[in-house]
């Protein structure tokens, strides 16, 4: 099977690159390969193009210019947030997130832990939803950075990030509001002022950008101390060379996406739903959060007397690609940590497989894929 036969539903996973950033990456590389932190031309090009890309980023965001720092994608953003606030002389402070979160988050709030620090995880609910008032009333006075996710990367459910940012000032007005966008920025428009959001982790290669390319955006009020140390690139917030090329990429992305965002968002819906429609009438399966508000390029299954290993493995064959929740555990073979979360019966845990939509995702793709699904499904019952 050719690789243009072969029918992509990984986009959560990660995306092609449009050719609107391959082409500015190629171009960028041409001129915009010197180091932006040098004093000749090359370098005052390279450093122009860095920060024209800052401001479209921005734009893009509802963001000051001075909000964007580029990072290596969204990991390193939680990362950066989470940790870099947690004093070793304060151990009483304490971080406030979620148990659906991404391992970025998670791992994250294990090294806060593991310096001492206290961190409290409000539970979601059996629909994939952490409740506002749940996740409230983990905070208090000593609690430095809470963490919540717009959309959760396995199931889509949209967390209540607007009426958490609401509230949380009159309970700490210090505590920074983080939320992990990764998955938001593919479907979704954020804004992150509107939306009351101080810190906020985005990545390039979930929209059509590059790998290794992401941002943190960092409301001007606050100063993180340097994750990285090194040179003084990025105002002195992160050291090392900056990757200009993959910045101009990932603003040329978003500017693409936000260009066609109503028409690729829409298909992505349409698709999503002829899929969901379809495998419905035909199988014993369950949408994991159909109820909810969910992101429109996700759709959790639960099969009912069917290992997601061995299906993966048959669709794969069939020319179907997916996944079975998160790209960095999927290859742990563990259960996954958001339906554990979501209290899924353990008889099922291991049925699930996540069908992700995205910006090359056609009209006619939610039908093939579930034709797809339901021959393979249909001989393995
Ligand atoms: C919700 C979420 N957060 C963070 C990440 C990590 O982003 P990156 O791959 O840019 O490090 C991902 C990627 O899978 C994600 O889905």
């Amino acid at each position: 099977m050719k690789n243009q036969d072969y029918l992509y539903l990984d986009h959560a996973a990660s995306t092609p690159m449009r050719k609107s950033a391959l082409d500015k990456y190629i171009e960028a590389e041409s001129y915009g390969f010197a180091n932006s932190s040098g004093g000749h031309k090359l370098s005052r090009d390279s450093k122009n193009l860095l920060e024209d890309s800052r401001e479209k980023i921005s734009e893009l965001f509802n963001a000051a210019p001075g909000e964007i720092v580029f990072t290596s994608g969204g990991t390193e953003a939680d990362n950066w947030t989470i940790k870099s606030l947690f004093d070793s002389k304060r151990l009483n402070e304490n971080l406030v997130t979620s148990n659906i979160e991404h391992e970025a988050v998670l791992a994250s709030a294990d090294w806060v832990s593991s310096n001492g620090h206290q961190t409290k995880f409000a539970k979601s609910d059996k629909n994939g939803l952490v409740n506002k008032n749940e996740f409230l009333k983990q905070i208090d006075e000593n609690t430095k950075v809470a963490s919540l996710m717009w959309g959760n990367n396995e199931t889509g459910v949209v967390q209540p990030v607007k009426e958490v940012s609401k509230e949380i000032k009159s309970i700490n007005s210090s505590t920074l509001f983080h939320s992990d966008v990764v998955q938001g920025i593919i479907s979704d428009n954020i804004d992150f002022h509107n939306s009351g959001i101080e810190s906020g982790a985005l990545s390039a290669h979930k929209i059509g950008g590059p790998k290794g390319v992401g941002a943190m955006f960092i409301n001007s009020k606050y100063k993180l101390p340097s994750f990285l140390h090194g040179g003084k690139q990025e105002l002195e917030r992160r050291a090392g060379t900056v990757d200009v090329p993959g910045i101009a990429a990932f603003a040329a992305a978003l500017e693409e996406q936000q260009s066609k965002f109503d028409e690729e968002v829409g298909l992505m819906k349409d698709e999503r739903s002829i899929f969901e429609e379809k495998i419905k009438n035909s199988l014993d399966i369950k949408i994991v959060g159909e109820s909810m508000n969910r992101l429109p390029h996700i759709s959790n299954i639960q099969f009912k007397d069917i290992n997601s290993e061995v299906l993966l493995i048959q669709l794969d064959l069939n020319g179907l690609g997916v996944s079975r929740g998160s790209a960095c555990a999927s290859g742990a073979q563990k259960p996954s940590h958001v339906l554990e979360a979501m209290n899924i019966n353990p008889k099922f845990i291991n049925n699930h497989l996540r069908f992700s939509f995205g910006w090359t995702t056609q009209i006619g793709d939610g039908s093939r894929a579930a034709d797809i699904v339901i021959k393979a499904a249909e001989e393995m019952i």
